[in-house]
């Protein structure tokens, strides 16, 4: 049996995830690969602290290049994360013409078109399922399984921690930053959370898999983020009463000569399986013209999970390796002489339905008042909620707009906050409709 050699670059979690799979499913992987998948060696800063693995013959080293250049290797995984070294060491092994596995999404969203370039002219592979969704095999589902569909549009879960925090608020009526504290204690957040609670880690795996759905060149830079730092009890409960989950979702549409791409705090009716996707678990619902709509839904995050991603693309490449069938599936789903540059929509050309809240004065005209304003706009209420939630003077009011244009929206409520019917900034949460059934 042919044996095919691994370098893993970071010894982290990931990386001892990839080396205790490859030792403990040993067999099961040469019984379904038909090659024997051989850790030749690891690479980490820190080759002192016991990760509680038996590496045997396998070489640990803090030196990456001795891996690179090593002709017996013919994969590369890649699990250090972040922008810099793995970039260099991914263009360096690609350029040793070999195949590279990776995990890491910042790299893909902003780096990827040269990345894809490099894998390319090198003739080798790059893959990556192990960066959207951990377990959840969205990567190999756009390439390989919905090949004959247009995609329309895909919503997703794609950060367990956000997610967590979004549940906790809504089960326990938690403050965010109580929710943050808790998500931390259990792990699931990074003590400097910015990444994950800002919508930026949502919206690089949304412009990988825009990337693979349409066919486009990655576009990280044109994605319109929101994150969920703003997100009080107060409007968790409102949309419940409406009918609807708060979730931070990932949204890619595909329009005649635009793509819509956006991260943001969205409401979603309960009839929507995605509203409950709860706790840190992922899941994506992608509607496309032949399937029409197939949800996907897992751990998007942890040791296994995301090892076991980083497996899936390992025996892929292997089985490539001894059909002599490199490259065999294309890197972005599209052969790259087809990719293209399809413009992302811009946020105020957006329309969708609107739930706004306003800390309104309690006084005669007020609500007059704030739909006048809204009417001017074009903007047509669906409905109108104000509580008696009395609080120093001012009163919730909340309203669900019609369909509506961003630009007018936000037009608006600029308006609204010149008059002193209100005090503070409105709450604005899109709305997005329920899957068809
Ligand atoms: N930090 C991510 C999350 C996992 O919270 O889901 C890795 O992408």
């Amino acid at each position: 049996m042919k044996t095919i050699n691994i370098g893993v670059l970071g010894f982290g979690v990931v990386g001892t995830g990839v080396a205790k799979l490859l030792k403990e499913k040993k067999q099961l992987l040469e019984e379904r690969t038909g090659a024997v998948l051989n850790l030749k060696a690891i690479a980490d800063i820190d080759t002192k602290r016991n990760r509680g693995i038996g590496l045997g013959a396998t070489i640990l080293t803090p030196d990456a290049d001795i891996l690179i250049n090593d002709p017996d290797i013919d994969i590369i995984v890649e699990t250090i994360g972040g922008e810099t070294i793995a970039k260099d060491f991914i263009l360096k092994a690609l350029g040793q013409k070999k195949h590279v596995v990776t995990a890491n999404k910042a790299l893909l969203a902003r780096h990827g078109n040269d990345l894809v370039k490099t894998a390319k002219e090198n003739q080798v592979d790059l893959a990556f399922e192990a960066s959207c969704g951990g377990c959840i095999p969205i990567i190999k589902s756009l390439r390989e399984s919905l090949v004959a569909n247009h995609i329309r549009s895909m919503a997703a879960i794609l950060n367990g921690t956000c997610n967590y925090i979004l549940t906790k608020i809504s089960r326990d009526g938690s403050a965010f930053k109580d929710a943050l504290k808790d998500a931390q204690a259990l792990g699931y957040a990074e003590a400097e959370p910015s990444l994950d609670i800002d919508g930026f880690d949502t919206a690089h795996k949304l412009a990988i898999l825009n990337s693979l759905a349409h066919g486009m060149e990655i576009n990280l830079k044109d994605i319109h983020v929101e994150g969920i730092r703003n997100i009080t009890p107060v409007d968790i409960e409102f949309a419940r009463e409406f009918g609807y989950a708060i979730k931070l979702l990932a949204i890619g549409k595909i329009h005649d000569k635009h793509v819509e791409a956006r991260v943001h705090p969205t409401m979603i009716p309960f009839s929507n399986p995605l509203a409950h996707v709860d706790g840190s678990m992922n899941a994506v619902v992608i509607d496309a013209d032949a399937t029409e709509q197939t949800m996907l839904y897992g751990r998007g995050a942890g040791m296994m999970p995301t090892a076991s991603a980083v497996l899936s693309d390992i025996v892929d490449i292997a089985r490539n390796i001894i059909s002599d069938a490199g490259r065999r599936v294309p890197v972005l789903g599209c052969q790259e002489d087809h990719i293209r540059p399809i413009p992302i929509l811009p946020m105020s050309e957006l329309y969708t339905r609107y739930y706004l809240r306003f800390e309104a004065q309690d006084h005669p005209g007020v609500l007059a008042k704030i739909s006048g304003i809204l009417g001017e706009n074009n903007i047509s209420i669906e409905s109108v909620h104000q509580k008696g939630r009395k609080n120093n003077g001012k009163v919730p009011v909340v309203m669900i707009t019609h369909t509506a244009k961003e630009a007018w929206v936000q037009k608006a409520l600029t308006e609204i906050s010149k008059t002193d019917s209100v005090v503070g900034d409105p709450v604005v949460i899109r709305i997005e409709e329920a899957v068809r059934e």
